[in-house]
């Protein structure tokens, strides 16, 4: 079995793009600022490498803020970060592309970046108002613009150097499959819910099959009931392995060849959630075959409205 330190540090080929993405990914959907830095910067300094960004988090410049403290005091260096960002709905208009990533480039401090990605495949009036609304209060789509023709401006990113590879999130199948047939430069990433109680086997099939790397939010349930943590399934192999029950989750993520991202405010559960080690196989089939839980728990996919309002938890 492959060593922890190794597992750890597991990178994923990108077939779409120079490098190769680290599994282990820190996500800085924070909403306070101040957490953000410090968040970012304990995740830095634990050895998370991979980092998942977004304008519409509006903290671009305190996870840049911390990057800077990193690569100033000489323990990382850029090139040791993967960066990802997201353009936002409202920026899906050809001629918004370019300032969009301009923006999140310099609220980040970062020359490039490793990989923009398409935030929602809807779009929304463009504007400044990340969620505009009509008059009856409903969200204003815009017509005037295709995801094919948000994709080909990013190519063209990719064409002017600054953005080393392009991808999608909250896709389904058949769109991803559109636009993987239309592309000159093909998605390097798609970046969907996927935990336990979601393991989209067959998105993950496609994107093996098309050298694409299936990116895992929300890894850990987002904290929301039914709480994957508490799951028997999960918590019985965390008991057996003297592994936390997010160490399960994580480790089944990479270990069946998806990269994940995870967040947390606290730094024993930073840490924690970077320590992770390989789980025996039949662990993994026990995950596979004993959880019946179908759960989806951001309903970002269906509207493209940010679907994260926790709930009680259990
Ligand atoms: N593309 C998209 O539309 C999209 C949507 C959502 C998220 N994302 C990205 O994915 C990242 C991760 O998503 P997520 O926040 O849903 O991740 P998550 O890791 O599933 O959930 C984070 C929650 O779990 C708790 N937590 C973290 N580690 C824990 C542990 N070891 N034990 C118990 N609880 C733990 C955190 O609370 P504490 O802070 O109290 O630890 C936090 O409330 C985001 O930051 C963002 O970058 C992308």
């Amino acid at each position: 079995m492959i060593n922890s330190d190794a597992f750890r540090h597991t990178r994923i080929p990108i077939a779409h793009g120079t490098e190769a993405m680290p599994a282990v990914g820190f996500g800085t959907l924070i909403p306070d600022l101040v957490d953000t830095r410090k968040s970012t910067k304990t995740a830095l300094d634990v050895g998370f490498r991979h980092f998942d960004c977004a304008e519409r988090y509006r903290n671009e410049e305190a996870v840049g803020d911390a990057f800077q403290e990193a690569l100033t005091a000489g323990t990382v260096t850029r090139e040791d970060l993967f960066v990802t960002t997201k353009i936002w709905n409202t920026n899906h208009r050809p001629a918004r592309v370019r300032p969009a990533f301009d923006g999140s480039r310099r609220r980040l401090q970062v020359d490039y970046v490793d990989c923009y990605i398409v935030h929602t495949p809807y779009a929304f009036a463009p504007g400044d108002d990340p969620d505009p609304r009509d008059a009856r209060g409903d969200v204003a789509y815009d017509a005037g613009v295709t995801l094919g023709d948000t994709w080909q401006a990013l190519e063209r990113l990719v064409d002017d150097g600054h953005c080393r590879s392009i991808g999608l999130s909250n896709v389904s199948l058949n769109p991803l499959r559109e636009i993987v047939k239309g592309a000159r430069i093909k998605p390097a990433a798609v970046q969907v819910e996927s935990q336990p109680y979601l393991p989209e086997w067959e998105l993950l099939d496609f994107c093996r099959e098309h050298g694409i790397v299936l990116l895992a939010f929300a890894a850990l349930g987002h904290a929301m009931t039914p709480n994957l943590l508490k799951d028997e399934v999960i918590t019985t192999i965390a008991n057996r392995l003297y592994m936390s029950p997010a160490q399960v989750a994580l480790a089944w993520a990479v270990q069946r060849g998806t990269a994940f991202l995870t967040t947390s405010t606290d730094p024993q559960r930073i840490q924690s959630n970077y320590d992770i080690s390989p789980l025996p196989d039949d662990a993994m089939q026990q995950i596979r075959d004993s959880i019946t839980t179908n759960i989806r728990f951001n309903s970002v996919v269906q509207t493209g409205v940010p679907g994260f309002i926790p709930r009680v938890q259990s």
